[in-house]
């Protein structure tokens, strides 16, 4: 546009421009060459990097290695390389010059926030018990490091915090992220990020196997049966119109359906949050949850997706008010108290520094979270087995025993009446009871209050200014 003005001006005033034209001709065939000069050198030099690039649209739509790694004077990691200033990383704000809603979505979503752990338990874990190596080939990996320049080196990146393609990269341009974590460069398609195999690398293993629980379920088996009918490297990929025989990750979180167009937040269509040591409701998560549902109406009945629903909605509320919410109780009142002790038997100085902490982090960093995850995504090995089975026998036979043996009177007197109330009770009934209860139902009745509405027990609040 403004090159467009400037050019019908110059036609006005004919003799004023020549000289400026010609110049900007000079340079912007300069420029060409030295661009083209790109792509042949590094024909040679990385022929990997030329052949990727080669078989994508972006060579097709005449993008070229310069469009993406051009950078500007005021950048941090600007360098010369053959005449031209350039910059290694090419970070969601270069991507966005030319997808400025992709990069806009993104930047909203969780996933760009994802280095942001400094602050967390699990971050301390890594950082002090384990050591800063596990930071950095751990942590980092998947949520994305600072990135930072190499004093030795001016503007070049300093190899102990690159290469780094976490989700949430802290770039040097002050953006979060990186988009080739989920589109591999440098061919960087959209088949490749709408397969699950994208997202596992980061969604799996103790703490968050959705990888393994969409594999189990009958959503990942349908894939693994369909995935060629799947037409995943169309350029449209709407569900029920494009394809219909199975979803995959995307489809569920970022896809297009006939009602809704793609998405580069994944939070858009979550209405809990299954991590924390109890699951809250999402800010406006009716709206959330009616975008899942869209998704799946595709494929299924109102009813079918209904019945999904309570059941998960169940499972989270059973976590929560069974299991949950008492071990949180419980760890406070011991906090409160000063009764944490450390393997020799004294106060515990450090976070982490006793046994207690331990099992309470397992029982809802991993199994506690395993259960609810499993739940969410139709994986029954993971809501009981991995899930609820881990976190019952944890609670009743490794958490309580431990905290009993700090003797702090406070908690033990809140175990006491706690195992008294209708859920814990069957640890002190004996078994014929309880086995009766089962069988006429009364034991189910007890829990039916945890399907039906409100179906988040605790909805999300505006933390306080
Ligand atoms: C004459 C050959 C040649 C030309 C022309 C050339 N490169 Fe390179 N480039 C190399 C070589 C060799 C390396 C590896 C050594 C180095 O880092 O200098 C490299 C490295 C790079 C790197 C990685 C730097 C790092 O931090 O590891 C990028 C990105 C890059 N080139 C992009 C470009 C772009 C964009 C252009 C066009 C403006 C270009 N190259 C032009 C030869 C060339
Ligand atoms: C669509 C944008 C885009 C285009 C076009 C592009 N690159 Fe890249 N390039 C990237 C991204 C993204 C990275 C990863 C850097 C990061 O982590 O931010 C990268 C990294 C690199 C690296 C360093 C990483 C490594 O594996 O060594 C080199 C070298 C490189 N590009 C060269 C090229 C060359 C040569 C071309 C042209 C043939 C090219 N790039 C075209 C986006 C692009
Ligand atoms: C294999 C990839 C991977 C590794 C390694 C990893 N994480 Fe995560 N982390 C994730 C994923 C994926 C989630 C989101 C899980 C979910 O939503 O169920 C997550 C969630 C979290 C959360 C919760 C964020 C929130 O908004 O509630 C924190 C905090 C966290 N991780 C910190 C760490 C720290 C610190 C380390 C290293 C000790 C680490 N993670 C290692 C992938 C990883
Ligand atoms: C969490 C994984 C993920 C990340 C991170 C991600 N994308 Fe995507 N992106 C996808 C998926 C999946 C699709 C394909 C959606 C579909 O059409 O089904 C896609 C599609 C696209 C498309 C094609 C859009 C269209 O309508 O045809 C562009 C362009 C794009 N992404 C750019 C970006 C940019 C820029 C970033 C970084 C700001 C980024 N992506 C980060 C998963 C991701
Ligand atoms: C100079 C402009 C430009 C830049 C910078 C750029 N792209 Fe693109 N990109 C395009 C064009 C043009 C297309 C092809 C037309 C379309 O799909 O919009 C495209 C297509 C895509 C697609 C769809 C490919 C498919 O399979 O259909 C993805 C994904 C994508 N770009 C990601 C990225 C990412 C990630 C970056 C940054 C690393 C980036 N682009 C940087 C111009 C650009
Ligand atoms: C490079 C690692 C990585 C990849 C690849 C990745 N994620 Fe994530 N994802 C994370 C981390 C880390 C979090 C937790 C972010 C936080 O809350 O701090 C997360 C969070 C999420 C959430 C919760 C969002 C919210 O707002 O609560 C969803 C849903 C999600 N990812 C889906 C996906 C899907 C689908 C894909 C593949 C298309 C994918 N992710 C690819 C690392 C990744
Ligand atoms: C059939 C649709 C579907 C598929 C396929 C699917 N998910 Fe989900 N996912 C869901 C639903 C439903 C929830 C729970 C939504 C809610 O809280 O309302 C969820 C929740 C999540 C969460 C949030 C967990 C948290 O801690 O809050 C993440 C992360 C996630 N999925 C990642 C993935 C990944 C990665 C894959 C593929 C390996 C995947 N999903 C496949 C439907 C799906
Ligand atoms: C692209 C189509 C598609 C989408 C979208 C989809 N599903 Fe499915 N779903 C299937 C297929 C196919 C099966 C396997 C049916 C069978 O077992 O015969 C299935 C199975 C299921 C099952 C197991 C049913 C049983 O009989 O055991 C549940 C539960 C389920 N889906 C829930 C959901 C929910 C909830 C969503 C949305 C979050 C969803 N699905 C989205 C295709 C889909």
């Amino acid at each position: 546009m403004i090159a467009r003005t400037a050019g019908i001006l110059c036609a006005a005033l004919v003799f004023l421009c020549a000289s400026d034209l010609q110049a900007q001709d000079a340079d912007k065939t300069e420029l060409l060459a030295l661009k083209g000069k790109c792509v042949t050198c590094h024909k040679d030099q990385t022929p990997g990097i030329y052949q990727q690039w080669r078989g994508g649209m972006h060579a097709a739509h005449d993008v070229s290695c310069y469009d993406c790694h051009r950078a500007g004077k005021e950048d941090p990691d600007a360098f010369m390389h053959e005449g031209l200033l350039i910059a290694t990383l090419v970070t969601p704000k270069d991507c966005g010059e030319c997808h400025k809603k992709e990069a806009e979505e993104f930047q909203k979503s969780h996933h760009a926030k994802a280095g942001q752990i400094l602050g967390s338990s699990d971050n301390y874990l890594a950082g002090a018990v384990a050591g800063h190596p596990a930071v950095v080939t751990g942590c980092e990996s998947c949520h994305g490091g600072t990135v930072r320049i190499d004093p030795a080196a001016p503007n070049k990146l300093d190899k102990g915090s690159y290469p780094n393609s976490g989700i949430g990269r802290i770039n040097p341009d002050g953006t979060w992220g990186s988009c080739n974590a989920c589109h591999i460069r440098h061919i960087f398609t959209k088949e490749q990020a709408r397969r699950p195999e994208h997202c596992g690398k980061c969604h799996l293993g103790p703490d968050h196997p959705q990888k393994e629980i969409y594999e189990e379920s009958k959503h990942g088996i349908s894939f693994h049966a369909n995935s060629a009918k799947l037409k995943l490297d169309k350029d449209s990929w709407i569900v029920g119109i494009d394809y219909s025989l199975s979803p995959t990750c995307a489809t569920c979180h970022l896809s297009a359906t006939p009602k809704q167009g793609v998405t580069h937040d994944a939070g858009l269509r979550i209405s809990w949050t299954l991590r924390p040591a109890v699951s809250k409701g999402q800010m406006d998560a009716k709206t959330k949850r009616d975008n899942m549902q869209d998704v799946c109406r595709n494929c299924h009945g109102p009813r079918h997706v209904e019945g999904f629903y309570r059941s998960f909605d169940g499972l989270v509320n059973l976590y929560n008010d069974k299991f949950g919410k008492p071990s949180a109780a419980i760890m406070k009142i011991l906090q409160k108290n000063g009764s944490l002790k450390d393997p020799d038997g004294k106060a515990a100085k450090a976070s982490f520094g006793s046994k207690v902490e331990w099992a309470y982090y397992e029982l809802w960093h991993h199994e506690g979270r395993r259960a609810r995850h499993g739940a969410s995504m139709m994986g029954p090995d993971y809501a009981w087995w991995h899930g609820m089975y881990e976190v019952a026998q944890h609670f009743y036979f490794k958490f309580i025993p431990e905290v009993r043996e700090l003797g702090d009177a406070e908690a033990n007197a809140y175990i006491d009446k706690l195992l008294q109330e209708p859920f814990h009770k069957w640890l002190s009934e004996d078994k014929a009871s309880t086995a009766e209860k089962l069988r006429s139902g009364k034991m189910a009745e007890m829990y039916s209050g945890l399907y039906d509405p409100p179906w988040i027990s605790a909805p999300y609040e505006e933390p306080a200014k």
